[in-house]
């Protein structure tokens, strides 16, 4: 129920809420992928058993849907990586990155399942190929009635691209101008059966009509192709596309492709600063700021009273501390970084790595920005938290009230939830988290439209 609009500086539009609250966006990070989520925990439940089956994630996507969020987006990598150590043992010990199935394999199903949640797996734009990922996810959009999205990453290791052949990755800016050809294509594919080329003429027996299909005939410096697409355009026409990648580069293609952006700029001020200069991006790309929303991830910490999440958040902290999770963070470092943080001295701060990195390079400058006052790399490793924008611990009431403050000020547009998955989790969010922001007008309280884009592009 939504009362007006009103222009913001940031995002340029923004709707109040009945309750005179401005409203914002609500999606889930997946970030372990289609792969194990939770397999030792109190709530995991037959984790280790069916991670492979899609039943959690059906049971997720109707529980998100029912709490109304936007989209639901995968993870994905397409390696196992060795970077901490030189060996893949750790990542293998501790299922870091690995395994990985293919999520777009769960889209259909999860699309069967529900009926208004966006759905989104990541696609590297450095190794699929743009004829079978146009098709792929046209395919999807009819699956899942026009609520899918692709999240274009370019993929960060050495390790990925020996899987297709490359003896190293591509340089970091070269992924992305290899990233925006590969969109052009893959727009032009999209556009390459005119609206009305489907006729379905019983009288005279038509399918399609011949003149309304074009071949694209692209041929640009990475790629070629002569199509038309052989699948048949979508509900949406174009599925929702997704961004991540935080670098002036990443920042770039975004503004010239992405509807949604993720990412986890640290701190309010942070977030504020991430928006505007999407915004900015998005004007000196001939787009408006409302064409392209920005979520940011959080790790809410819930529990029934605030006391009782604020001694949860210290058992997490003090876990943080201990040796394995020491571990599995440098090894996360090493992985973003493509650099062995085994070799590095705990005890003494994070050395200088500008310029060494041709990995995620947002998330190392997160980390550089971290440290600055000084802290040891085991203080800095036992205290970061990579996946969460700002720190919300408390009741859900007590963690809605702080996320609407935060997006009063931010501007715009949203938060991923990146917690851990398991069932007990996501009735959390779904069940305890999402009916607190409801009953503040924070969010929507049910879908006006079918499909994906129109919900996320409401306001
Ligand atoms: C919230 C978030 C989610 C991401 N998800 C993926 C992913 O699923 N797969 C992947 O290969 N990279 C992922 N990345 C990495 C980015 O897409 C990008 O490749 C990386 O950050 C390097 O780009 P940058 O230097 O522009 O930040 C993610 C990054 C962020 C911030």
């Amino acid at each position: 129920m939504l009362s007006d609009s009103t222009g913001v500086p940031g995002t340029g539009f923004q709707v109040r809420s009945s309750k005179g609250e401005y409203m914002f966006h609500m999606g889930w990070f997946v970030g372990h992928g289609f792969s194990v989520q939770s397999w030792k925990g109190t709530w995991s439940g037959a984790g280790a058993r069916e991670w492979m089956m899609p039943d959690l994630y059906v049971d997720m996507a109707r529980s998100l849907e029912r709490a109304c969020f936007d989209y639901m987006i995968f993870e994905d990598g397409l390696m196992i990586p060795d970077a901490f150590g030189g060996s893949m043992d750790t990542y293998l010990k501790y299922n870091m990155e690995c395994p990985r199935h293919d999520p777009t394999a769960l889209i259909g199903i999860l699309g069967q399942a529900t009926s208004r949640i966006g759905l989104i797996p990541t696609m590297s734009t450095s190794f699929y190929p743009p004829f079978m990922a146009a098709r792929m996810l046209v395919t999807l959009d009819h699956l899942t009635r026009g609520r899918v999205g692709g999240n274009l990453v370019t993929s960060s290791s050495h390790r990925a691209a020996q899987n297709f052949g490359h003896a190293e990755h591509f340089e970091h800016d070269l992924r992305y101008r290899m990233a925006d050809e590969w969109m052009d294509l893959v727009g032009k594919l999209w556009g390459s059966w005119e609206p009305g080329a489907v006729v379905f003429d019983e009288e005279t027996g038509t399918f399609a009509d011949g003149s309304k299909v074009h071949t694209i005939d692209f041929e640009g410096e990475f790629f070629r192709c002569r199509g038309p697409l052989n699948a048949v355009p979508g509900p949406q026409g174009r599925p929702v596309i997704c961004q991540a990648g935080g670098s002036p580069a990443g920042r770039e293609f975004a503004a010239r492709n992405a509807d949604t952006v993720i990412c986890v700029p640290l701190g309010v001020a942070a977030m504020k600063a991430y928006r505007e200069d999407m915004s900015a991006r998005l004007i000196a790309a001939g787009r408006k700021p409302a064409d392209c929303k920005v979520l940011y991830l959080i790790r809410p910490v819930l529990a029934e009273t605030d006391a009782e999440a604020q001694e949860k958040r210290r058992r997490l902290r003090a876990a943080q501390r201990e040796q394995a999770a020491i571990e599995t963070q440098l090894a996360v470092m090493s992985y973003f970084s493509g650099l062995d943080f085994s070799t590095f001295d705990l005890d003494k701060p994070l050395p200088d790595l500008s310029g060494q990195v041709n990995g995620h390079q947002s998330s190392m400058t997160r980390y550089a920005k971290d440290s600055e006052d000084g802290k040891t790399l085991r203080e800095l490793v036992s205290t970061h938290e990579t996946t969460t924008s700002l720190e919300l611990v408390g009741t859900p009431d007590t963690v809605a009230a702080l996320m609407g403050e935060a997006m009063e000020e931010v501007g715009g547009d949203g938060f991923l939830i990146s917690n851990d998955v398991d069932r007990h989790s996501i009735a959390q969010i779904a069940d305890g988290l999402a009916p607190a922001l409801k009953r503040r007008g924070l969010i929507r309280e049910s879908y006006t439209h079918e499909h994906f884009r129109d919900n996320l592009l409401e306001f």
